[in-house]
Formats: C-alpha cells, sequence, structure tokens
C-alpha cells in the first residue's frame, strides 16, 4: 500500500490542517471542486477543510441516496449551513434504489452503491457544475480493508487500481486518507468544529444498506430505519464506538395476540473499539438488551425476534454487509 499513515502521536493537527488547505489549493487552483457531505465524522471534516481551502470555488452536495437515518438529510445540511457552508441537497433516491433492486450479494450491493455514486450521480454533478476535482474523506482504515480484500469500502478507487478521470471525467482529492478515525477526529476539534460533529459515532458510506441482509428495497430500509431510531436512543449513552441495528433476511415464527406470525429478525451489535480495525461487543447490562427488545417488537413491524450479537472483530465486521 502506496499510502504513508500518520499515527496519532505523529499528528499536530494544526499544522496538518494548514499543509492539507495548501495542498488543496493548489492542486484545484482556478478551477471547481465539488464534495459530498454525508454527515459522517470524515465527510464533514472534509467538507470543514475544503471549504476553507476553496471558498467559493467549492460546491458541497448533501446526497440524498434514500439509505440514511431518519431525519438525517435535513439535520445534516442544516447544521452545516449553520456552520457557515452553503450546501446544496440533491434527491438521488430513484438512482440509488434501481441500482440496488433484486441485489443481495454484500459485495454487488457495495459495488451498485459505488457505481451509482460516482458514475451516475457524481458524473452528472460534475458536468452540471463545470467542477474538475471531487474531495472526499476517504481515511487509512478504508483503504486498509479495500485492498486486504476483506470489504469493498464504498470510496476507494485509486488504491483498486480505478483511474477516475478516465472513467467518470474528475480527479479525487484525499486528504484524509493518512489518518484513522482518532486522528481525523483531532483535526476535526483543532477545526472549531461542534463535538456533536467531530465526536459522532461512525455512520458507513453504504449507509442502511450495510445494514440490510439480503435486497434493500425501500420497504426493507424503511424498517431497518425504524430499528436504529430505537438502538440509536436506547444505546447513545452506552459510551460505545458504534451501534446499530440490523435487519436480518430469514424469517422466523413468533406469535402476536394468540396467533402465528412468520416473522421478522433484528440484530443489534454495539461495539467497544479504538478505530475499528478491531472491536469487541459492549458488555451490555441485561435490562438495556430486555429493553431493547421490548421496544424494537412493538415498534417495528413484523419483528418478533431480537439478538445481540456477542462474536468479536474478527471474525466478525462492524457491519454486517
Ligand atoms: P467493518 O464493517 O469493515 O467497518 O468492520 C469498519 C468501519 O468502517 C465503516 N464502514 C465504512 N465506511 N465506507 C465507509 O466510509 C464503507 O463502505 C464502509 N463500510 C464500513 C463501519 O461503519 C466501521 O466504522
Amino acid at each position: 500500500m502506496s499510502v504513508q499513515e500518520i499515527k496519532i502521536g505523529d499528528l499536530n493537527p494544526h499544522a496538518f490542517i494548514e499543509e492539507q488547505c495548501e495542498l488543496i489549493s493548489s492542486q484545484v487552483g482556478d478551477s471547481k471542486a465539488v464534495n459530498a457531505l454525508s454527515g459522517g465524522v470524515d465527510s464533514s471534516v472534509t467538507t470543514i477543510l475544503a471549504h476553507r481551502a476553496l471558498g467559493p470555488r467549492l460546491i458541497t452536495y448533501f446526497i440524498d441516496n434514500g439509505l440514511m437515518r431518519e431525519g438525517e438529510p435535513e439535520s445534516v445540511v442544516s447544521a452545516m449551513r449553520n456552520l457557515g457552508v452553503p450546501v446544496v441537497l440533491v434527491d438521488s433516491r430513484n438512482d440509488f434504489f434501481s441500482a440496488l433492486r433484486g441485489k443481495t450479494d454484500p459485495e454487488q450491493k457495495r459495488q451498485a452503491i459505488t457505481d451509482t455514486f460516482y458514475e451516475t450521480v457524481f458524473g452528472r454533478l460534475v458536468r452540471e457544475s463545470g467542477a474538475l476535482y471531487l474531495l472526499q474523506g476517504t481515511i487509512y482504515t478504508d483503504v486498509e480493508e479495500t485492498v486486504a480484500g476483506i470489504k469493498r469500502q464504498h470510496n476507494i478507487l485509486a488504491q483498486l487500481g480505478i483511474d477516475t478521470e478516465e472513467l467518470y471525467g474528475y480527479k479525487v482529492i484525499e486528504p484524509l486518507i493518512q489518518l484513522r478515525k482518532p486522528g481525523v477526529r483531532a483535526v476535526g476539534k483543532a477545526l472549531g468544529m461542534p463535538e456533536k460533529m467531530y465526536n459522532r459515532p461512525p455512520f458507513p458510506g453504504p449507509a442502511l444498506v450495510a445494514r440490510v441482509i439480503g435486497e434493500a428495497n425501500p420497504e426493507r430500509i424503511a424498517l431497518v430505519r425504524k430499528a436504529t431510531v430505537v438502538v440509536e436512543e436506547e444505546l447513545a449513552g452506552a459510551g460505545a464506538f458504534q451501534y446499530m441495528a440490523i435487519l436480518h433476511e430469514d424469517r422466523v415464527t413468533g406469535m402476536r395476540g394468540g396467533k402465528r406470525e412468520y416473522g421478522l429478525q433484528i440484530e443489534v451489535r454495539c461495539w467497544d473499539s479504538e478505530d475499528a480495525v478491531t472491536a469487541s461487543p459492549t458488555p451490555l447490562p441485561f435490562d438495556l438488551l430486555l429493553k431493547l427488545a421490548g421496544r424494537l417488537t412493538s415498534e417495528v413491524p413484523g419483528v418478533v425476534s431480537v439478538t445481540y450479537n456477542v462474536a468479536a472483530k474478527p471474525p466478525s465486521t462492524i457491519e454486517a454487509i
């Protein structure tokens, strides 16, 4: 792997910001750049950094792919606008759901997200805006896992030998590629971002698709979205690195109102981790697990079974697909 990691102990966030701003500004020159804000830590830090470097030469988009959490498009866009960064909201829900239709294989689902994002959506936005560059918040861990063949992280291109200029018509700039999550958070803090933003639990680029086993259609995304609201409300105070609900494909027999219900299964995962490379399940109090099960079976239509993952990464991974 040709990218050189900057370890947290060697990182001077203020010097890093200055250096990266200069690099971004000199690379983009008088032309324009676009970037996609998802609201996650990496993309938010990239957005603020690029805004600082480029000012009006940057157009920031929030792509509503239909796969985000409850209320996320509106809240992310308004939080960034409050920091003085203009954001254009783009409705691309149809593009993503048509690309995902009928796909059940994890890597094919990830590939569909990548193709829709870079080719369909950004291909179009770049043509319309006349931009020559796309800035994105790829981090060192994303590269590592993709190159190792564990998961094709949605945002890895050059490391897989993909020439974005030839394929999509724009160059990609990745200012955070040498950092892991704690380094990104330190840079976010040094940029003056609110703590809620730089300390947010990670959320994957493929969004809720990473948490639906089997086909990720609008109905199944809506179910996992509802389950996510419950899990995030109940586990926000657990001090964990990341926590999530996963919708399984297999059905199981349950009962409701004295009748048989061939229902759905939700798996809850809650992780302790430093940097997502290794992780272990948080030892949650049993009462909290029971409360989660009670809420998930009553608030998410059709759910009759709730499990808690107790396997560590490795051999598990943090997301389910
Ligand atoms: P895994 O599931 O590989 O996840 O153990 C490690 C960390 O990366 C996040 N993740 C992603 N982030 N694009 C991203 O930007 C992706 O395709 C992707 N897949 C997983 C995951 O949430 C965890 O924090």
